[in-house]
């Protein structure tokens, strides 16, 4: 029996970060970690089982796509099928509506809608939290797209515990993040490859053993809806991850110099009354946080800064869903 199923999921960005593994393999974090969930950027993902193929095959925005990415989608179906107890193999096509070449981040959303496609195609139905901790199987970071709106991944005590949740949906605090994208010559290290070289770092362990201060005052400012609290504390957390990476061996240097530009306006224009904040992940571009009202001024001032070469924007949105079938 041919057995299909969609999903749609978004990327998030951390606001405080996931950076290193306890346990490479089951992707458990050193560290619990809070983002926001970006609509209107997302992956939509369809997944079908048929007893007729031979091997899983990917298609990604209509490319067929083999080797080491055809392979990471292959032994995430193979966790769907030993879950289910199948052995069938799928065809797996997803498209992704972020901009190419802007250097979003995409296995998050990519893992959760393959999550959460497959396991609805092959005849499961998981709780949120089993859901999010088989993606996060796939991408650690996918595991925070499964629930909707602001999200907490608590690191837990093993593979069993350790899942998001959702601490406010998005409704809660409209907040915008205005993506500055930033010109990059080169395609930075992969962030599974980063998280190895996090213990390199001799600040890995400072960074990991203060993150509970962080959580608690970042899930507070959330509840809160207190800009002045989250700005510091995720501009802070920010900071300690980039001098983790910058200070790993080999150091991971991700900014260009209009990051650092960037990273030096914000707080300006913090200062001259706009609520928005900085925060970096594995790369070049900057996303700022910003309160509703002030994004079309936090927008304007990224694109006068030179080397910026486009100003993406997303809110706060909702966790993976399920698409269904068209009539
Ligand atoms: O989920 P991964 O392995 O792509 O790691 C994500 C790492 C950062 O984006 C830098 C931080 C985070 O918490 O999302």
């Amino acid at each position: 029996m041919i057995q299909s199923a969609t999903a749609q999921a978004s990327p998030n960005i951390a606001f405080i970060k996931y950076w290193g593994n306890r346990d490479a393999s089951l992707r458990l974090p050193q560290n619990g970690s809070i983002s926001m969930n970006l609509a209107g950027l997302h992956a939509k993902t369809t997944v079908t089982f048929d007893p007729e193929l031979q091997s899983d095959s990917f298609t990604l925005n209509q490319r067929p796509i083999h080797g080491p990415g055809l392979q990471r989608v292959s032994s995430f179906l193979d966790h769907i099928r030993s879950l289910s107890g199948s052995a069938t193999r799928a065809a797996v096509t997803s498209e992704n509506n972020f901009p190419t070449g802007a250097g979003i981040a995409s296995s998050a959303a990519a893992f959760a809608a393959l999550a959460l496609a497959g396991t609805a195609a092959i005849g499961l139905n998981l709780t949120e939290a089993a859901l999010s901790r088989l993606a996060r199987l796939g991408s650690g970071s996918a595991s925070r797209s499964i629930p909707g709106g602001f999200v907490e991944w608590q690191a837990g005590t093993g593979d069993e515990d350790s899942y998001a949740f959702s601490l406010a949906p998005a409704e809660h605090w409209p907040l915008v993040d205005c993506i500055a994208v930033v010109s990059s010559g080169h395609k930075p290290t992969g962030s599974t490859e980063g998280h190895a070289l996090a213990d390199t770092s001799p600040l890995q362990a400072a960074r990991v053993a203060d993150t509970p201060r962080r959580l608690d005052i970042c899930r507070q400012a959330i509840l809160d809806r207190d800009f002045t609290a989250l700005a510091e504390i995720i501009e802070h957390d920010s900071s300690l991850m980039h001098a983790v990476m910058m200070t790993s061996r080999p150091p991971l240097f991700y900014w260009e110099p209009a990051s650092l530009t960037l990273m030096k306006l914000i707080p300006q224009l913090r200062k001259d009354g706009l609520k928005a904040a900085f925060t970096l992940d594995a790369g070049a571009n900057v996303h700022v946080i910003c309160a509703p009202e002030c994004a079309d001024q936090v927008e304007q001032a990224l694109r006068r800064v030179a080397g910026v070469q486009r100003v993406l924007r997303a809110v706060c949105g909702s966790g993976a869903f399920l698409v269904p079938p068209q009539a």
